[in-house]
């Protein structure tokens, strides 16, 4: 009898294993665990076993039927899973969700395409640390001790004679001091000043330096490299013109205009009835900066310019003030 539970259940297993469908599965219940099947046969069976034998006979038996019951359900589980359509975990009629895309920031692309304009004319592209000494940002670039840009009411300083740089010129420093001539380069980057934010003037804000030097360099090659990069970047119907200006770096300096914008050159609010707006600062390089970087001023002559791009975006754009540049209103941000 105990040969005949352990070859049922032998069997049993073998069978199970074999049953890939509901239907096979229903007659290996039938076969086995009905009440007329296999399992309940050996109980009948029990009857005409010796009384001594029963108890044994009786707990194998029941672990026989616990084991078939057992792995019938389970089976029976994974059939009917299996036979249930695959659920589409989202609603494929629902409309879609709109992602919104970001675009580069105002600031960044016009900074780009100064620099894609510049890179074009044979300028490459360096950086410098925006923590200066007084010694980069002033003194190299022929600032006399007294000049008021050395104040604290205009130049944030971190310690003694250490202070954030309040112009990208700093760079045109570092640039000659490991770099014998010919140089061409632009420097892009943030400057700082210690102003009161208004619609013209920020503290933090960006500037591209430019330089050139090498031997013979004239004034001329300046104005014709500041009308070219001009007209390539504000169109090329644009009027501009040279002003004489001051700037301890160069000698001698001048501003360049373009007209108005708003006015096209009549006189408006933005041009505050000139016409004309200033978009850049150039000259020719002081002999004194010659002299701190070690190129003779007798051999080597060039020019440098610098403009603020934050600036040069209110121009491009027709923008009136600077801070709404930074305010990071979306509605703003999505135009560009
Ligand atoms: N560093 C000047 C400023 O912050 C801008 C400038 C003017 C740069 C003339 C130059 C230059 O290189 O030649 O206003």
């Amino acid at each position: 009898m105990l040969e005949n539970i352990n070859q049922t259940k032998q069997e049993f297993t073998n069978e199970l294993q074999n049953t890939h469908d509901l239907q096979q599965l229903e007659q290996l219940r039938i076969k086995f665990l009905a009440r007329s099947g296999r399992i309940g046969g050996l109980f009948e069976g029990m009857k005409t076993a010796a009384p001594a034998d029963r108890p044994m006979l009786g707990k194998a038996l029941n672990e026989l039927r616990q084991y078939a019951q057992l792995h019938y359900d389970a089976k029976k589980a994974d059939l009917e899973q299996a036979q249930k359509p695959k659920e589409i975990p989202f609603d494929l009629t629902l409309p879609g969700r709109m992602k919104n895309v970001g675009t580069k920031h105002p600031v960044i692309q016009v900074m780009e395409e100064i620099k894609r304009i510049f890179i074009s004319m044979g300028f490459s592209v360096e950086n410098g640390p925006e923590i200066e000494s007084d010694y980069y940002n002033f003194e190299a670039l022929n600032f006399a001790p007294d000049h008021p840009a050395r104040d604290m009411q205009d130049t944030i300083f971190i310690a003694d004679k250490i202070l954030l740089r309040t112009h990208t010129s700093p760079v045109q420093i570092r640039v000659m001091e490991k770099q014998k001539p010919p140089v061409r380069a632009i420097m892009p980057g943030w400057s700082y000043r210690n102003e009161a934010v208004s619609a013209r003037s920020l503290v933090a804000f960006h500037q591209v330096e430019g330089l050139y030097v090498d031997k013979g360099v004239t004034f001329s090659e300046l104005k014709g490299t500041l009308v070219a990069f001009a007209k390539q970047f504000y169109g090329s119907s644009i009027k501009y013109r040279f002003r004489p200006s001051y700037f301890p770096f160069t000698e001698p300096s001048a501003e360049m205009d373009i007209t108005c914008y708003l006015c096209g050159g009549k006189g408006c609010r933005i041009c505050k009835y000139s016409g004309w707006l200033e978009v850049l600062g150039s000259g020719m390089v002081h002999p004194h900066v010659f002299k701190a970087v070690g190129y003779d001023p007798e051999n080597y002559t060039g020019y440098a310019f610098g403009m603020g791009i934050e600036r040069t975006a209110l121009l491009r754009y027709g923008i009136d003030d600077i801070r709404i540049l930074y305010e990071n209103d979306v509605r703003f941000l999505k135009q560009f």
